[in-house]
């Protein structure tokens, strides 16, 4: 019997980087996946479906077994806490850092660090390590307003060119992680589609093989 396979996929640059490694591996969708609002496709493997879905929750679709794989941010995957995942390639894309960054040459202020950011579970466990005690602020999005209209000292948020921070008056600080997307893999898919899922990885390395090569 042929095992089905779904992919757990975000739309915008992990959709993106990730389309061409699926295409080197035989997998297209066959419709434009930015232009609907379906939210299931089709490829033109007829054993293997995408789904989209936040970039956030990937973890949790391939964790509870709704997709077999998925690809998310290391970034993602440190803050959703990635145990009950196999994450088996780096796939080399969506490529940034994780870091902390403050207003342009200041001084840290005295007392308890006022830091803003969406990866609270990253930061909590970073601060922890130094012994350093910390206010956390979860927030969403648009981190790099917090320190200029004094809800945070410091944010943590991935920095690629660095265009944001500066456009901002903020500075990078401390690297907390080099980031790139990741193949995860739900654990019992794994047993139960071994060959299947084997051959996807295989393929998948090739192409980030080539890619890197090109
Ligand atoms: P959502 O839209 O659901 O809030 P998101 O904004 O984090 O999620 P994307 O912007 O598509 O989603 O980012 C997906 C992943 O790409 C991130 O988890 C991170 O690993 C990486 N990433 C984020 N920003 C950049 C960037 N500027 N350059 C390179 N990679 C990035
Ligand atoms: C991400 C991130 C930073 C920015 C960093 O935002 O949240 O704001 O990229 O990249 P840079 O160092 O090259 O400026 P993104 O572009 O994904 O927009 P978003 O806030 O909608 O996720």
């Amino acid at each position: 019997m042929t095992q089905t396979l779904t992919i757990a996929l975000s739309k915008g640059r992990i959709l993106d980087d990730t389309l061409p490694l699926l295409k080197l591996a035989g997998i297209e969708p066959t419709e434009d996946l930015e232009k609907s609002r379906k939210l299931i496709f089709p490829t033109t493997d007829p054993t293997v479906r995408l789904l989209i879905v936040r970039a956030t929750d990937v973890p949790t679709y391939v964790e509870q077994g709704a997709a077999d794989l998925g690809v998310a941010g290391k970034d993602v995957l440190m803050e959703y806490g990635s145990q009950g995942l196999y994450e088996p390639l780096d796939l080399k894309i969506a490529i940034c850092k994780l870091m902390t960054a403050g207003p342009l040459n200041t001084p840290e202020p005295g007392g308890r660090l006022k830091v803003a950011t969406k990866f609270v579970n990253v930061a909590r466990r970073y601060y922890a390590e130094q012994g350093r005690q910390v206010e956390l602020i979860k927030l969403y999005g648009s981190m790099e307003l917090a320190p200029l209209v004094g809800l945070a000292d410091k944010i943590i948020d991935v920095v690629d060119t660095g265009n944001t921070l500066r456009a901002n008056g903020l500075e990078p600080q401390e690297l907390i992680a080099d980031i790139s997307s990741r193949l995860v893999v739900n654990k019992a898919s794994m047993k139960m589609k071994h060959a299947r899922i084997k051959t996807l990885i295989d393929a998948l390395a090739a192409a980030v093989e080539q890619r890197s090569a090109a």
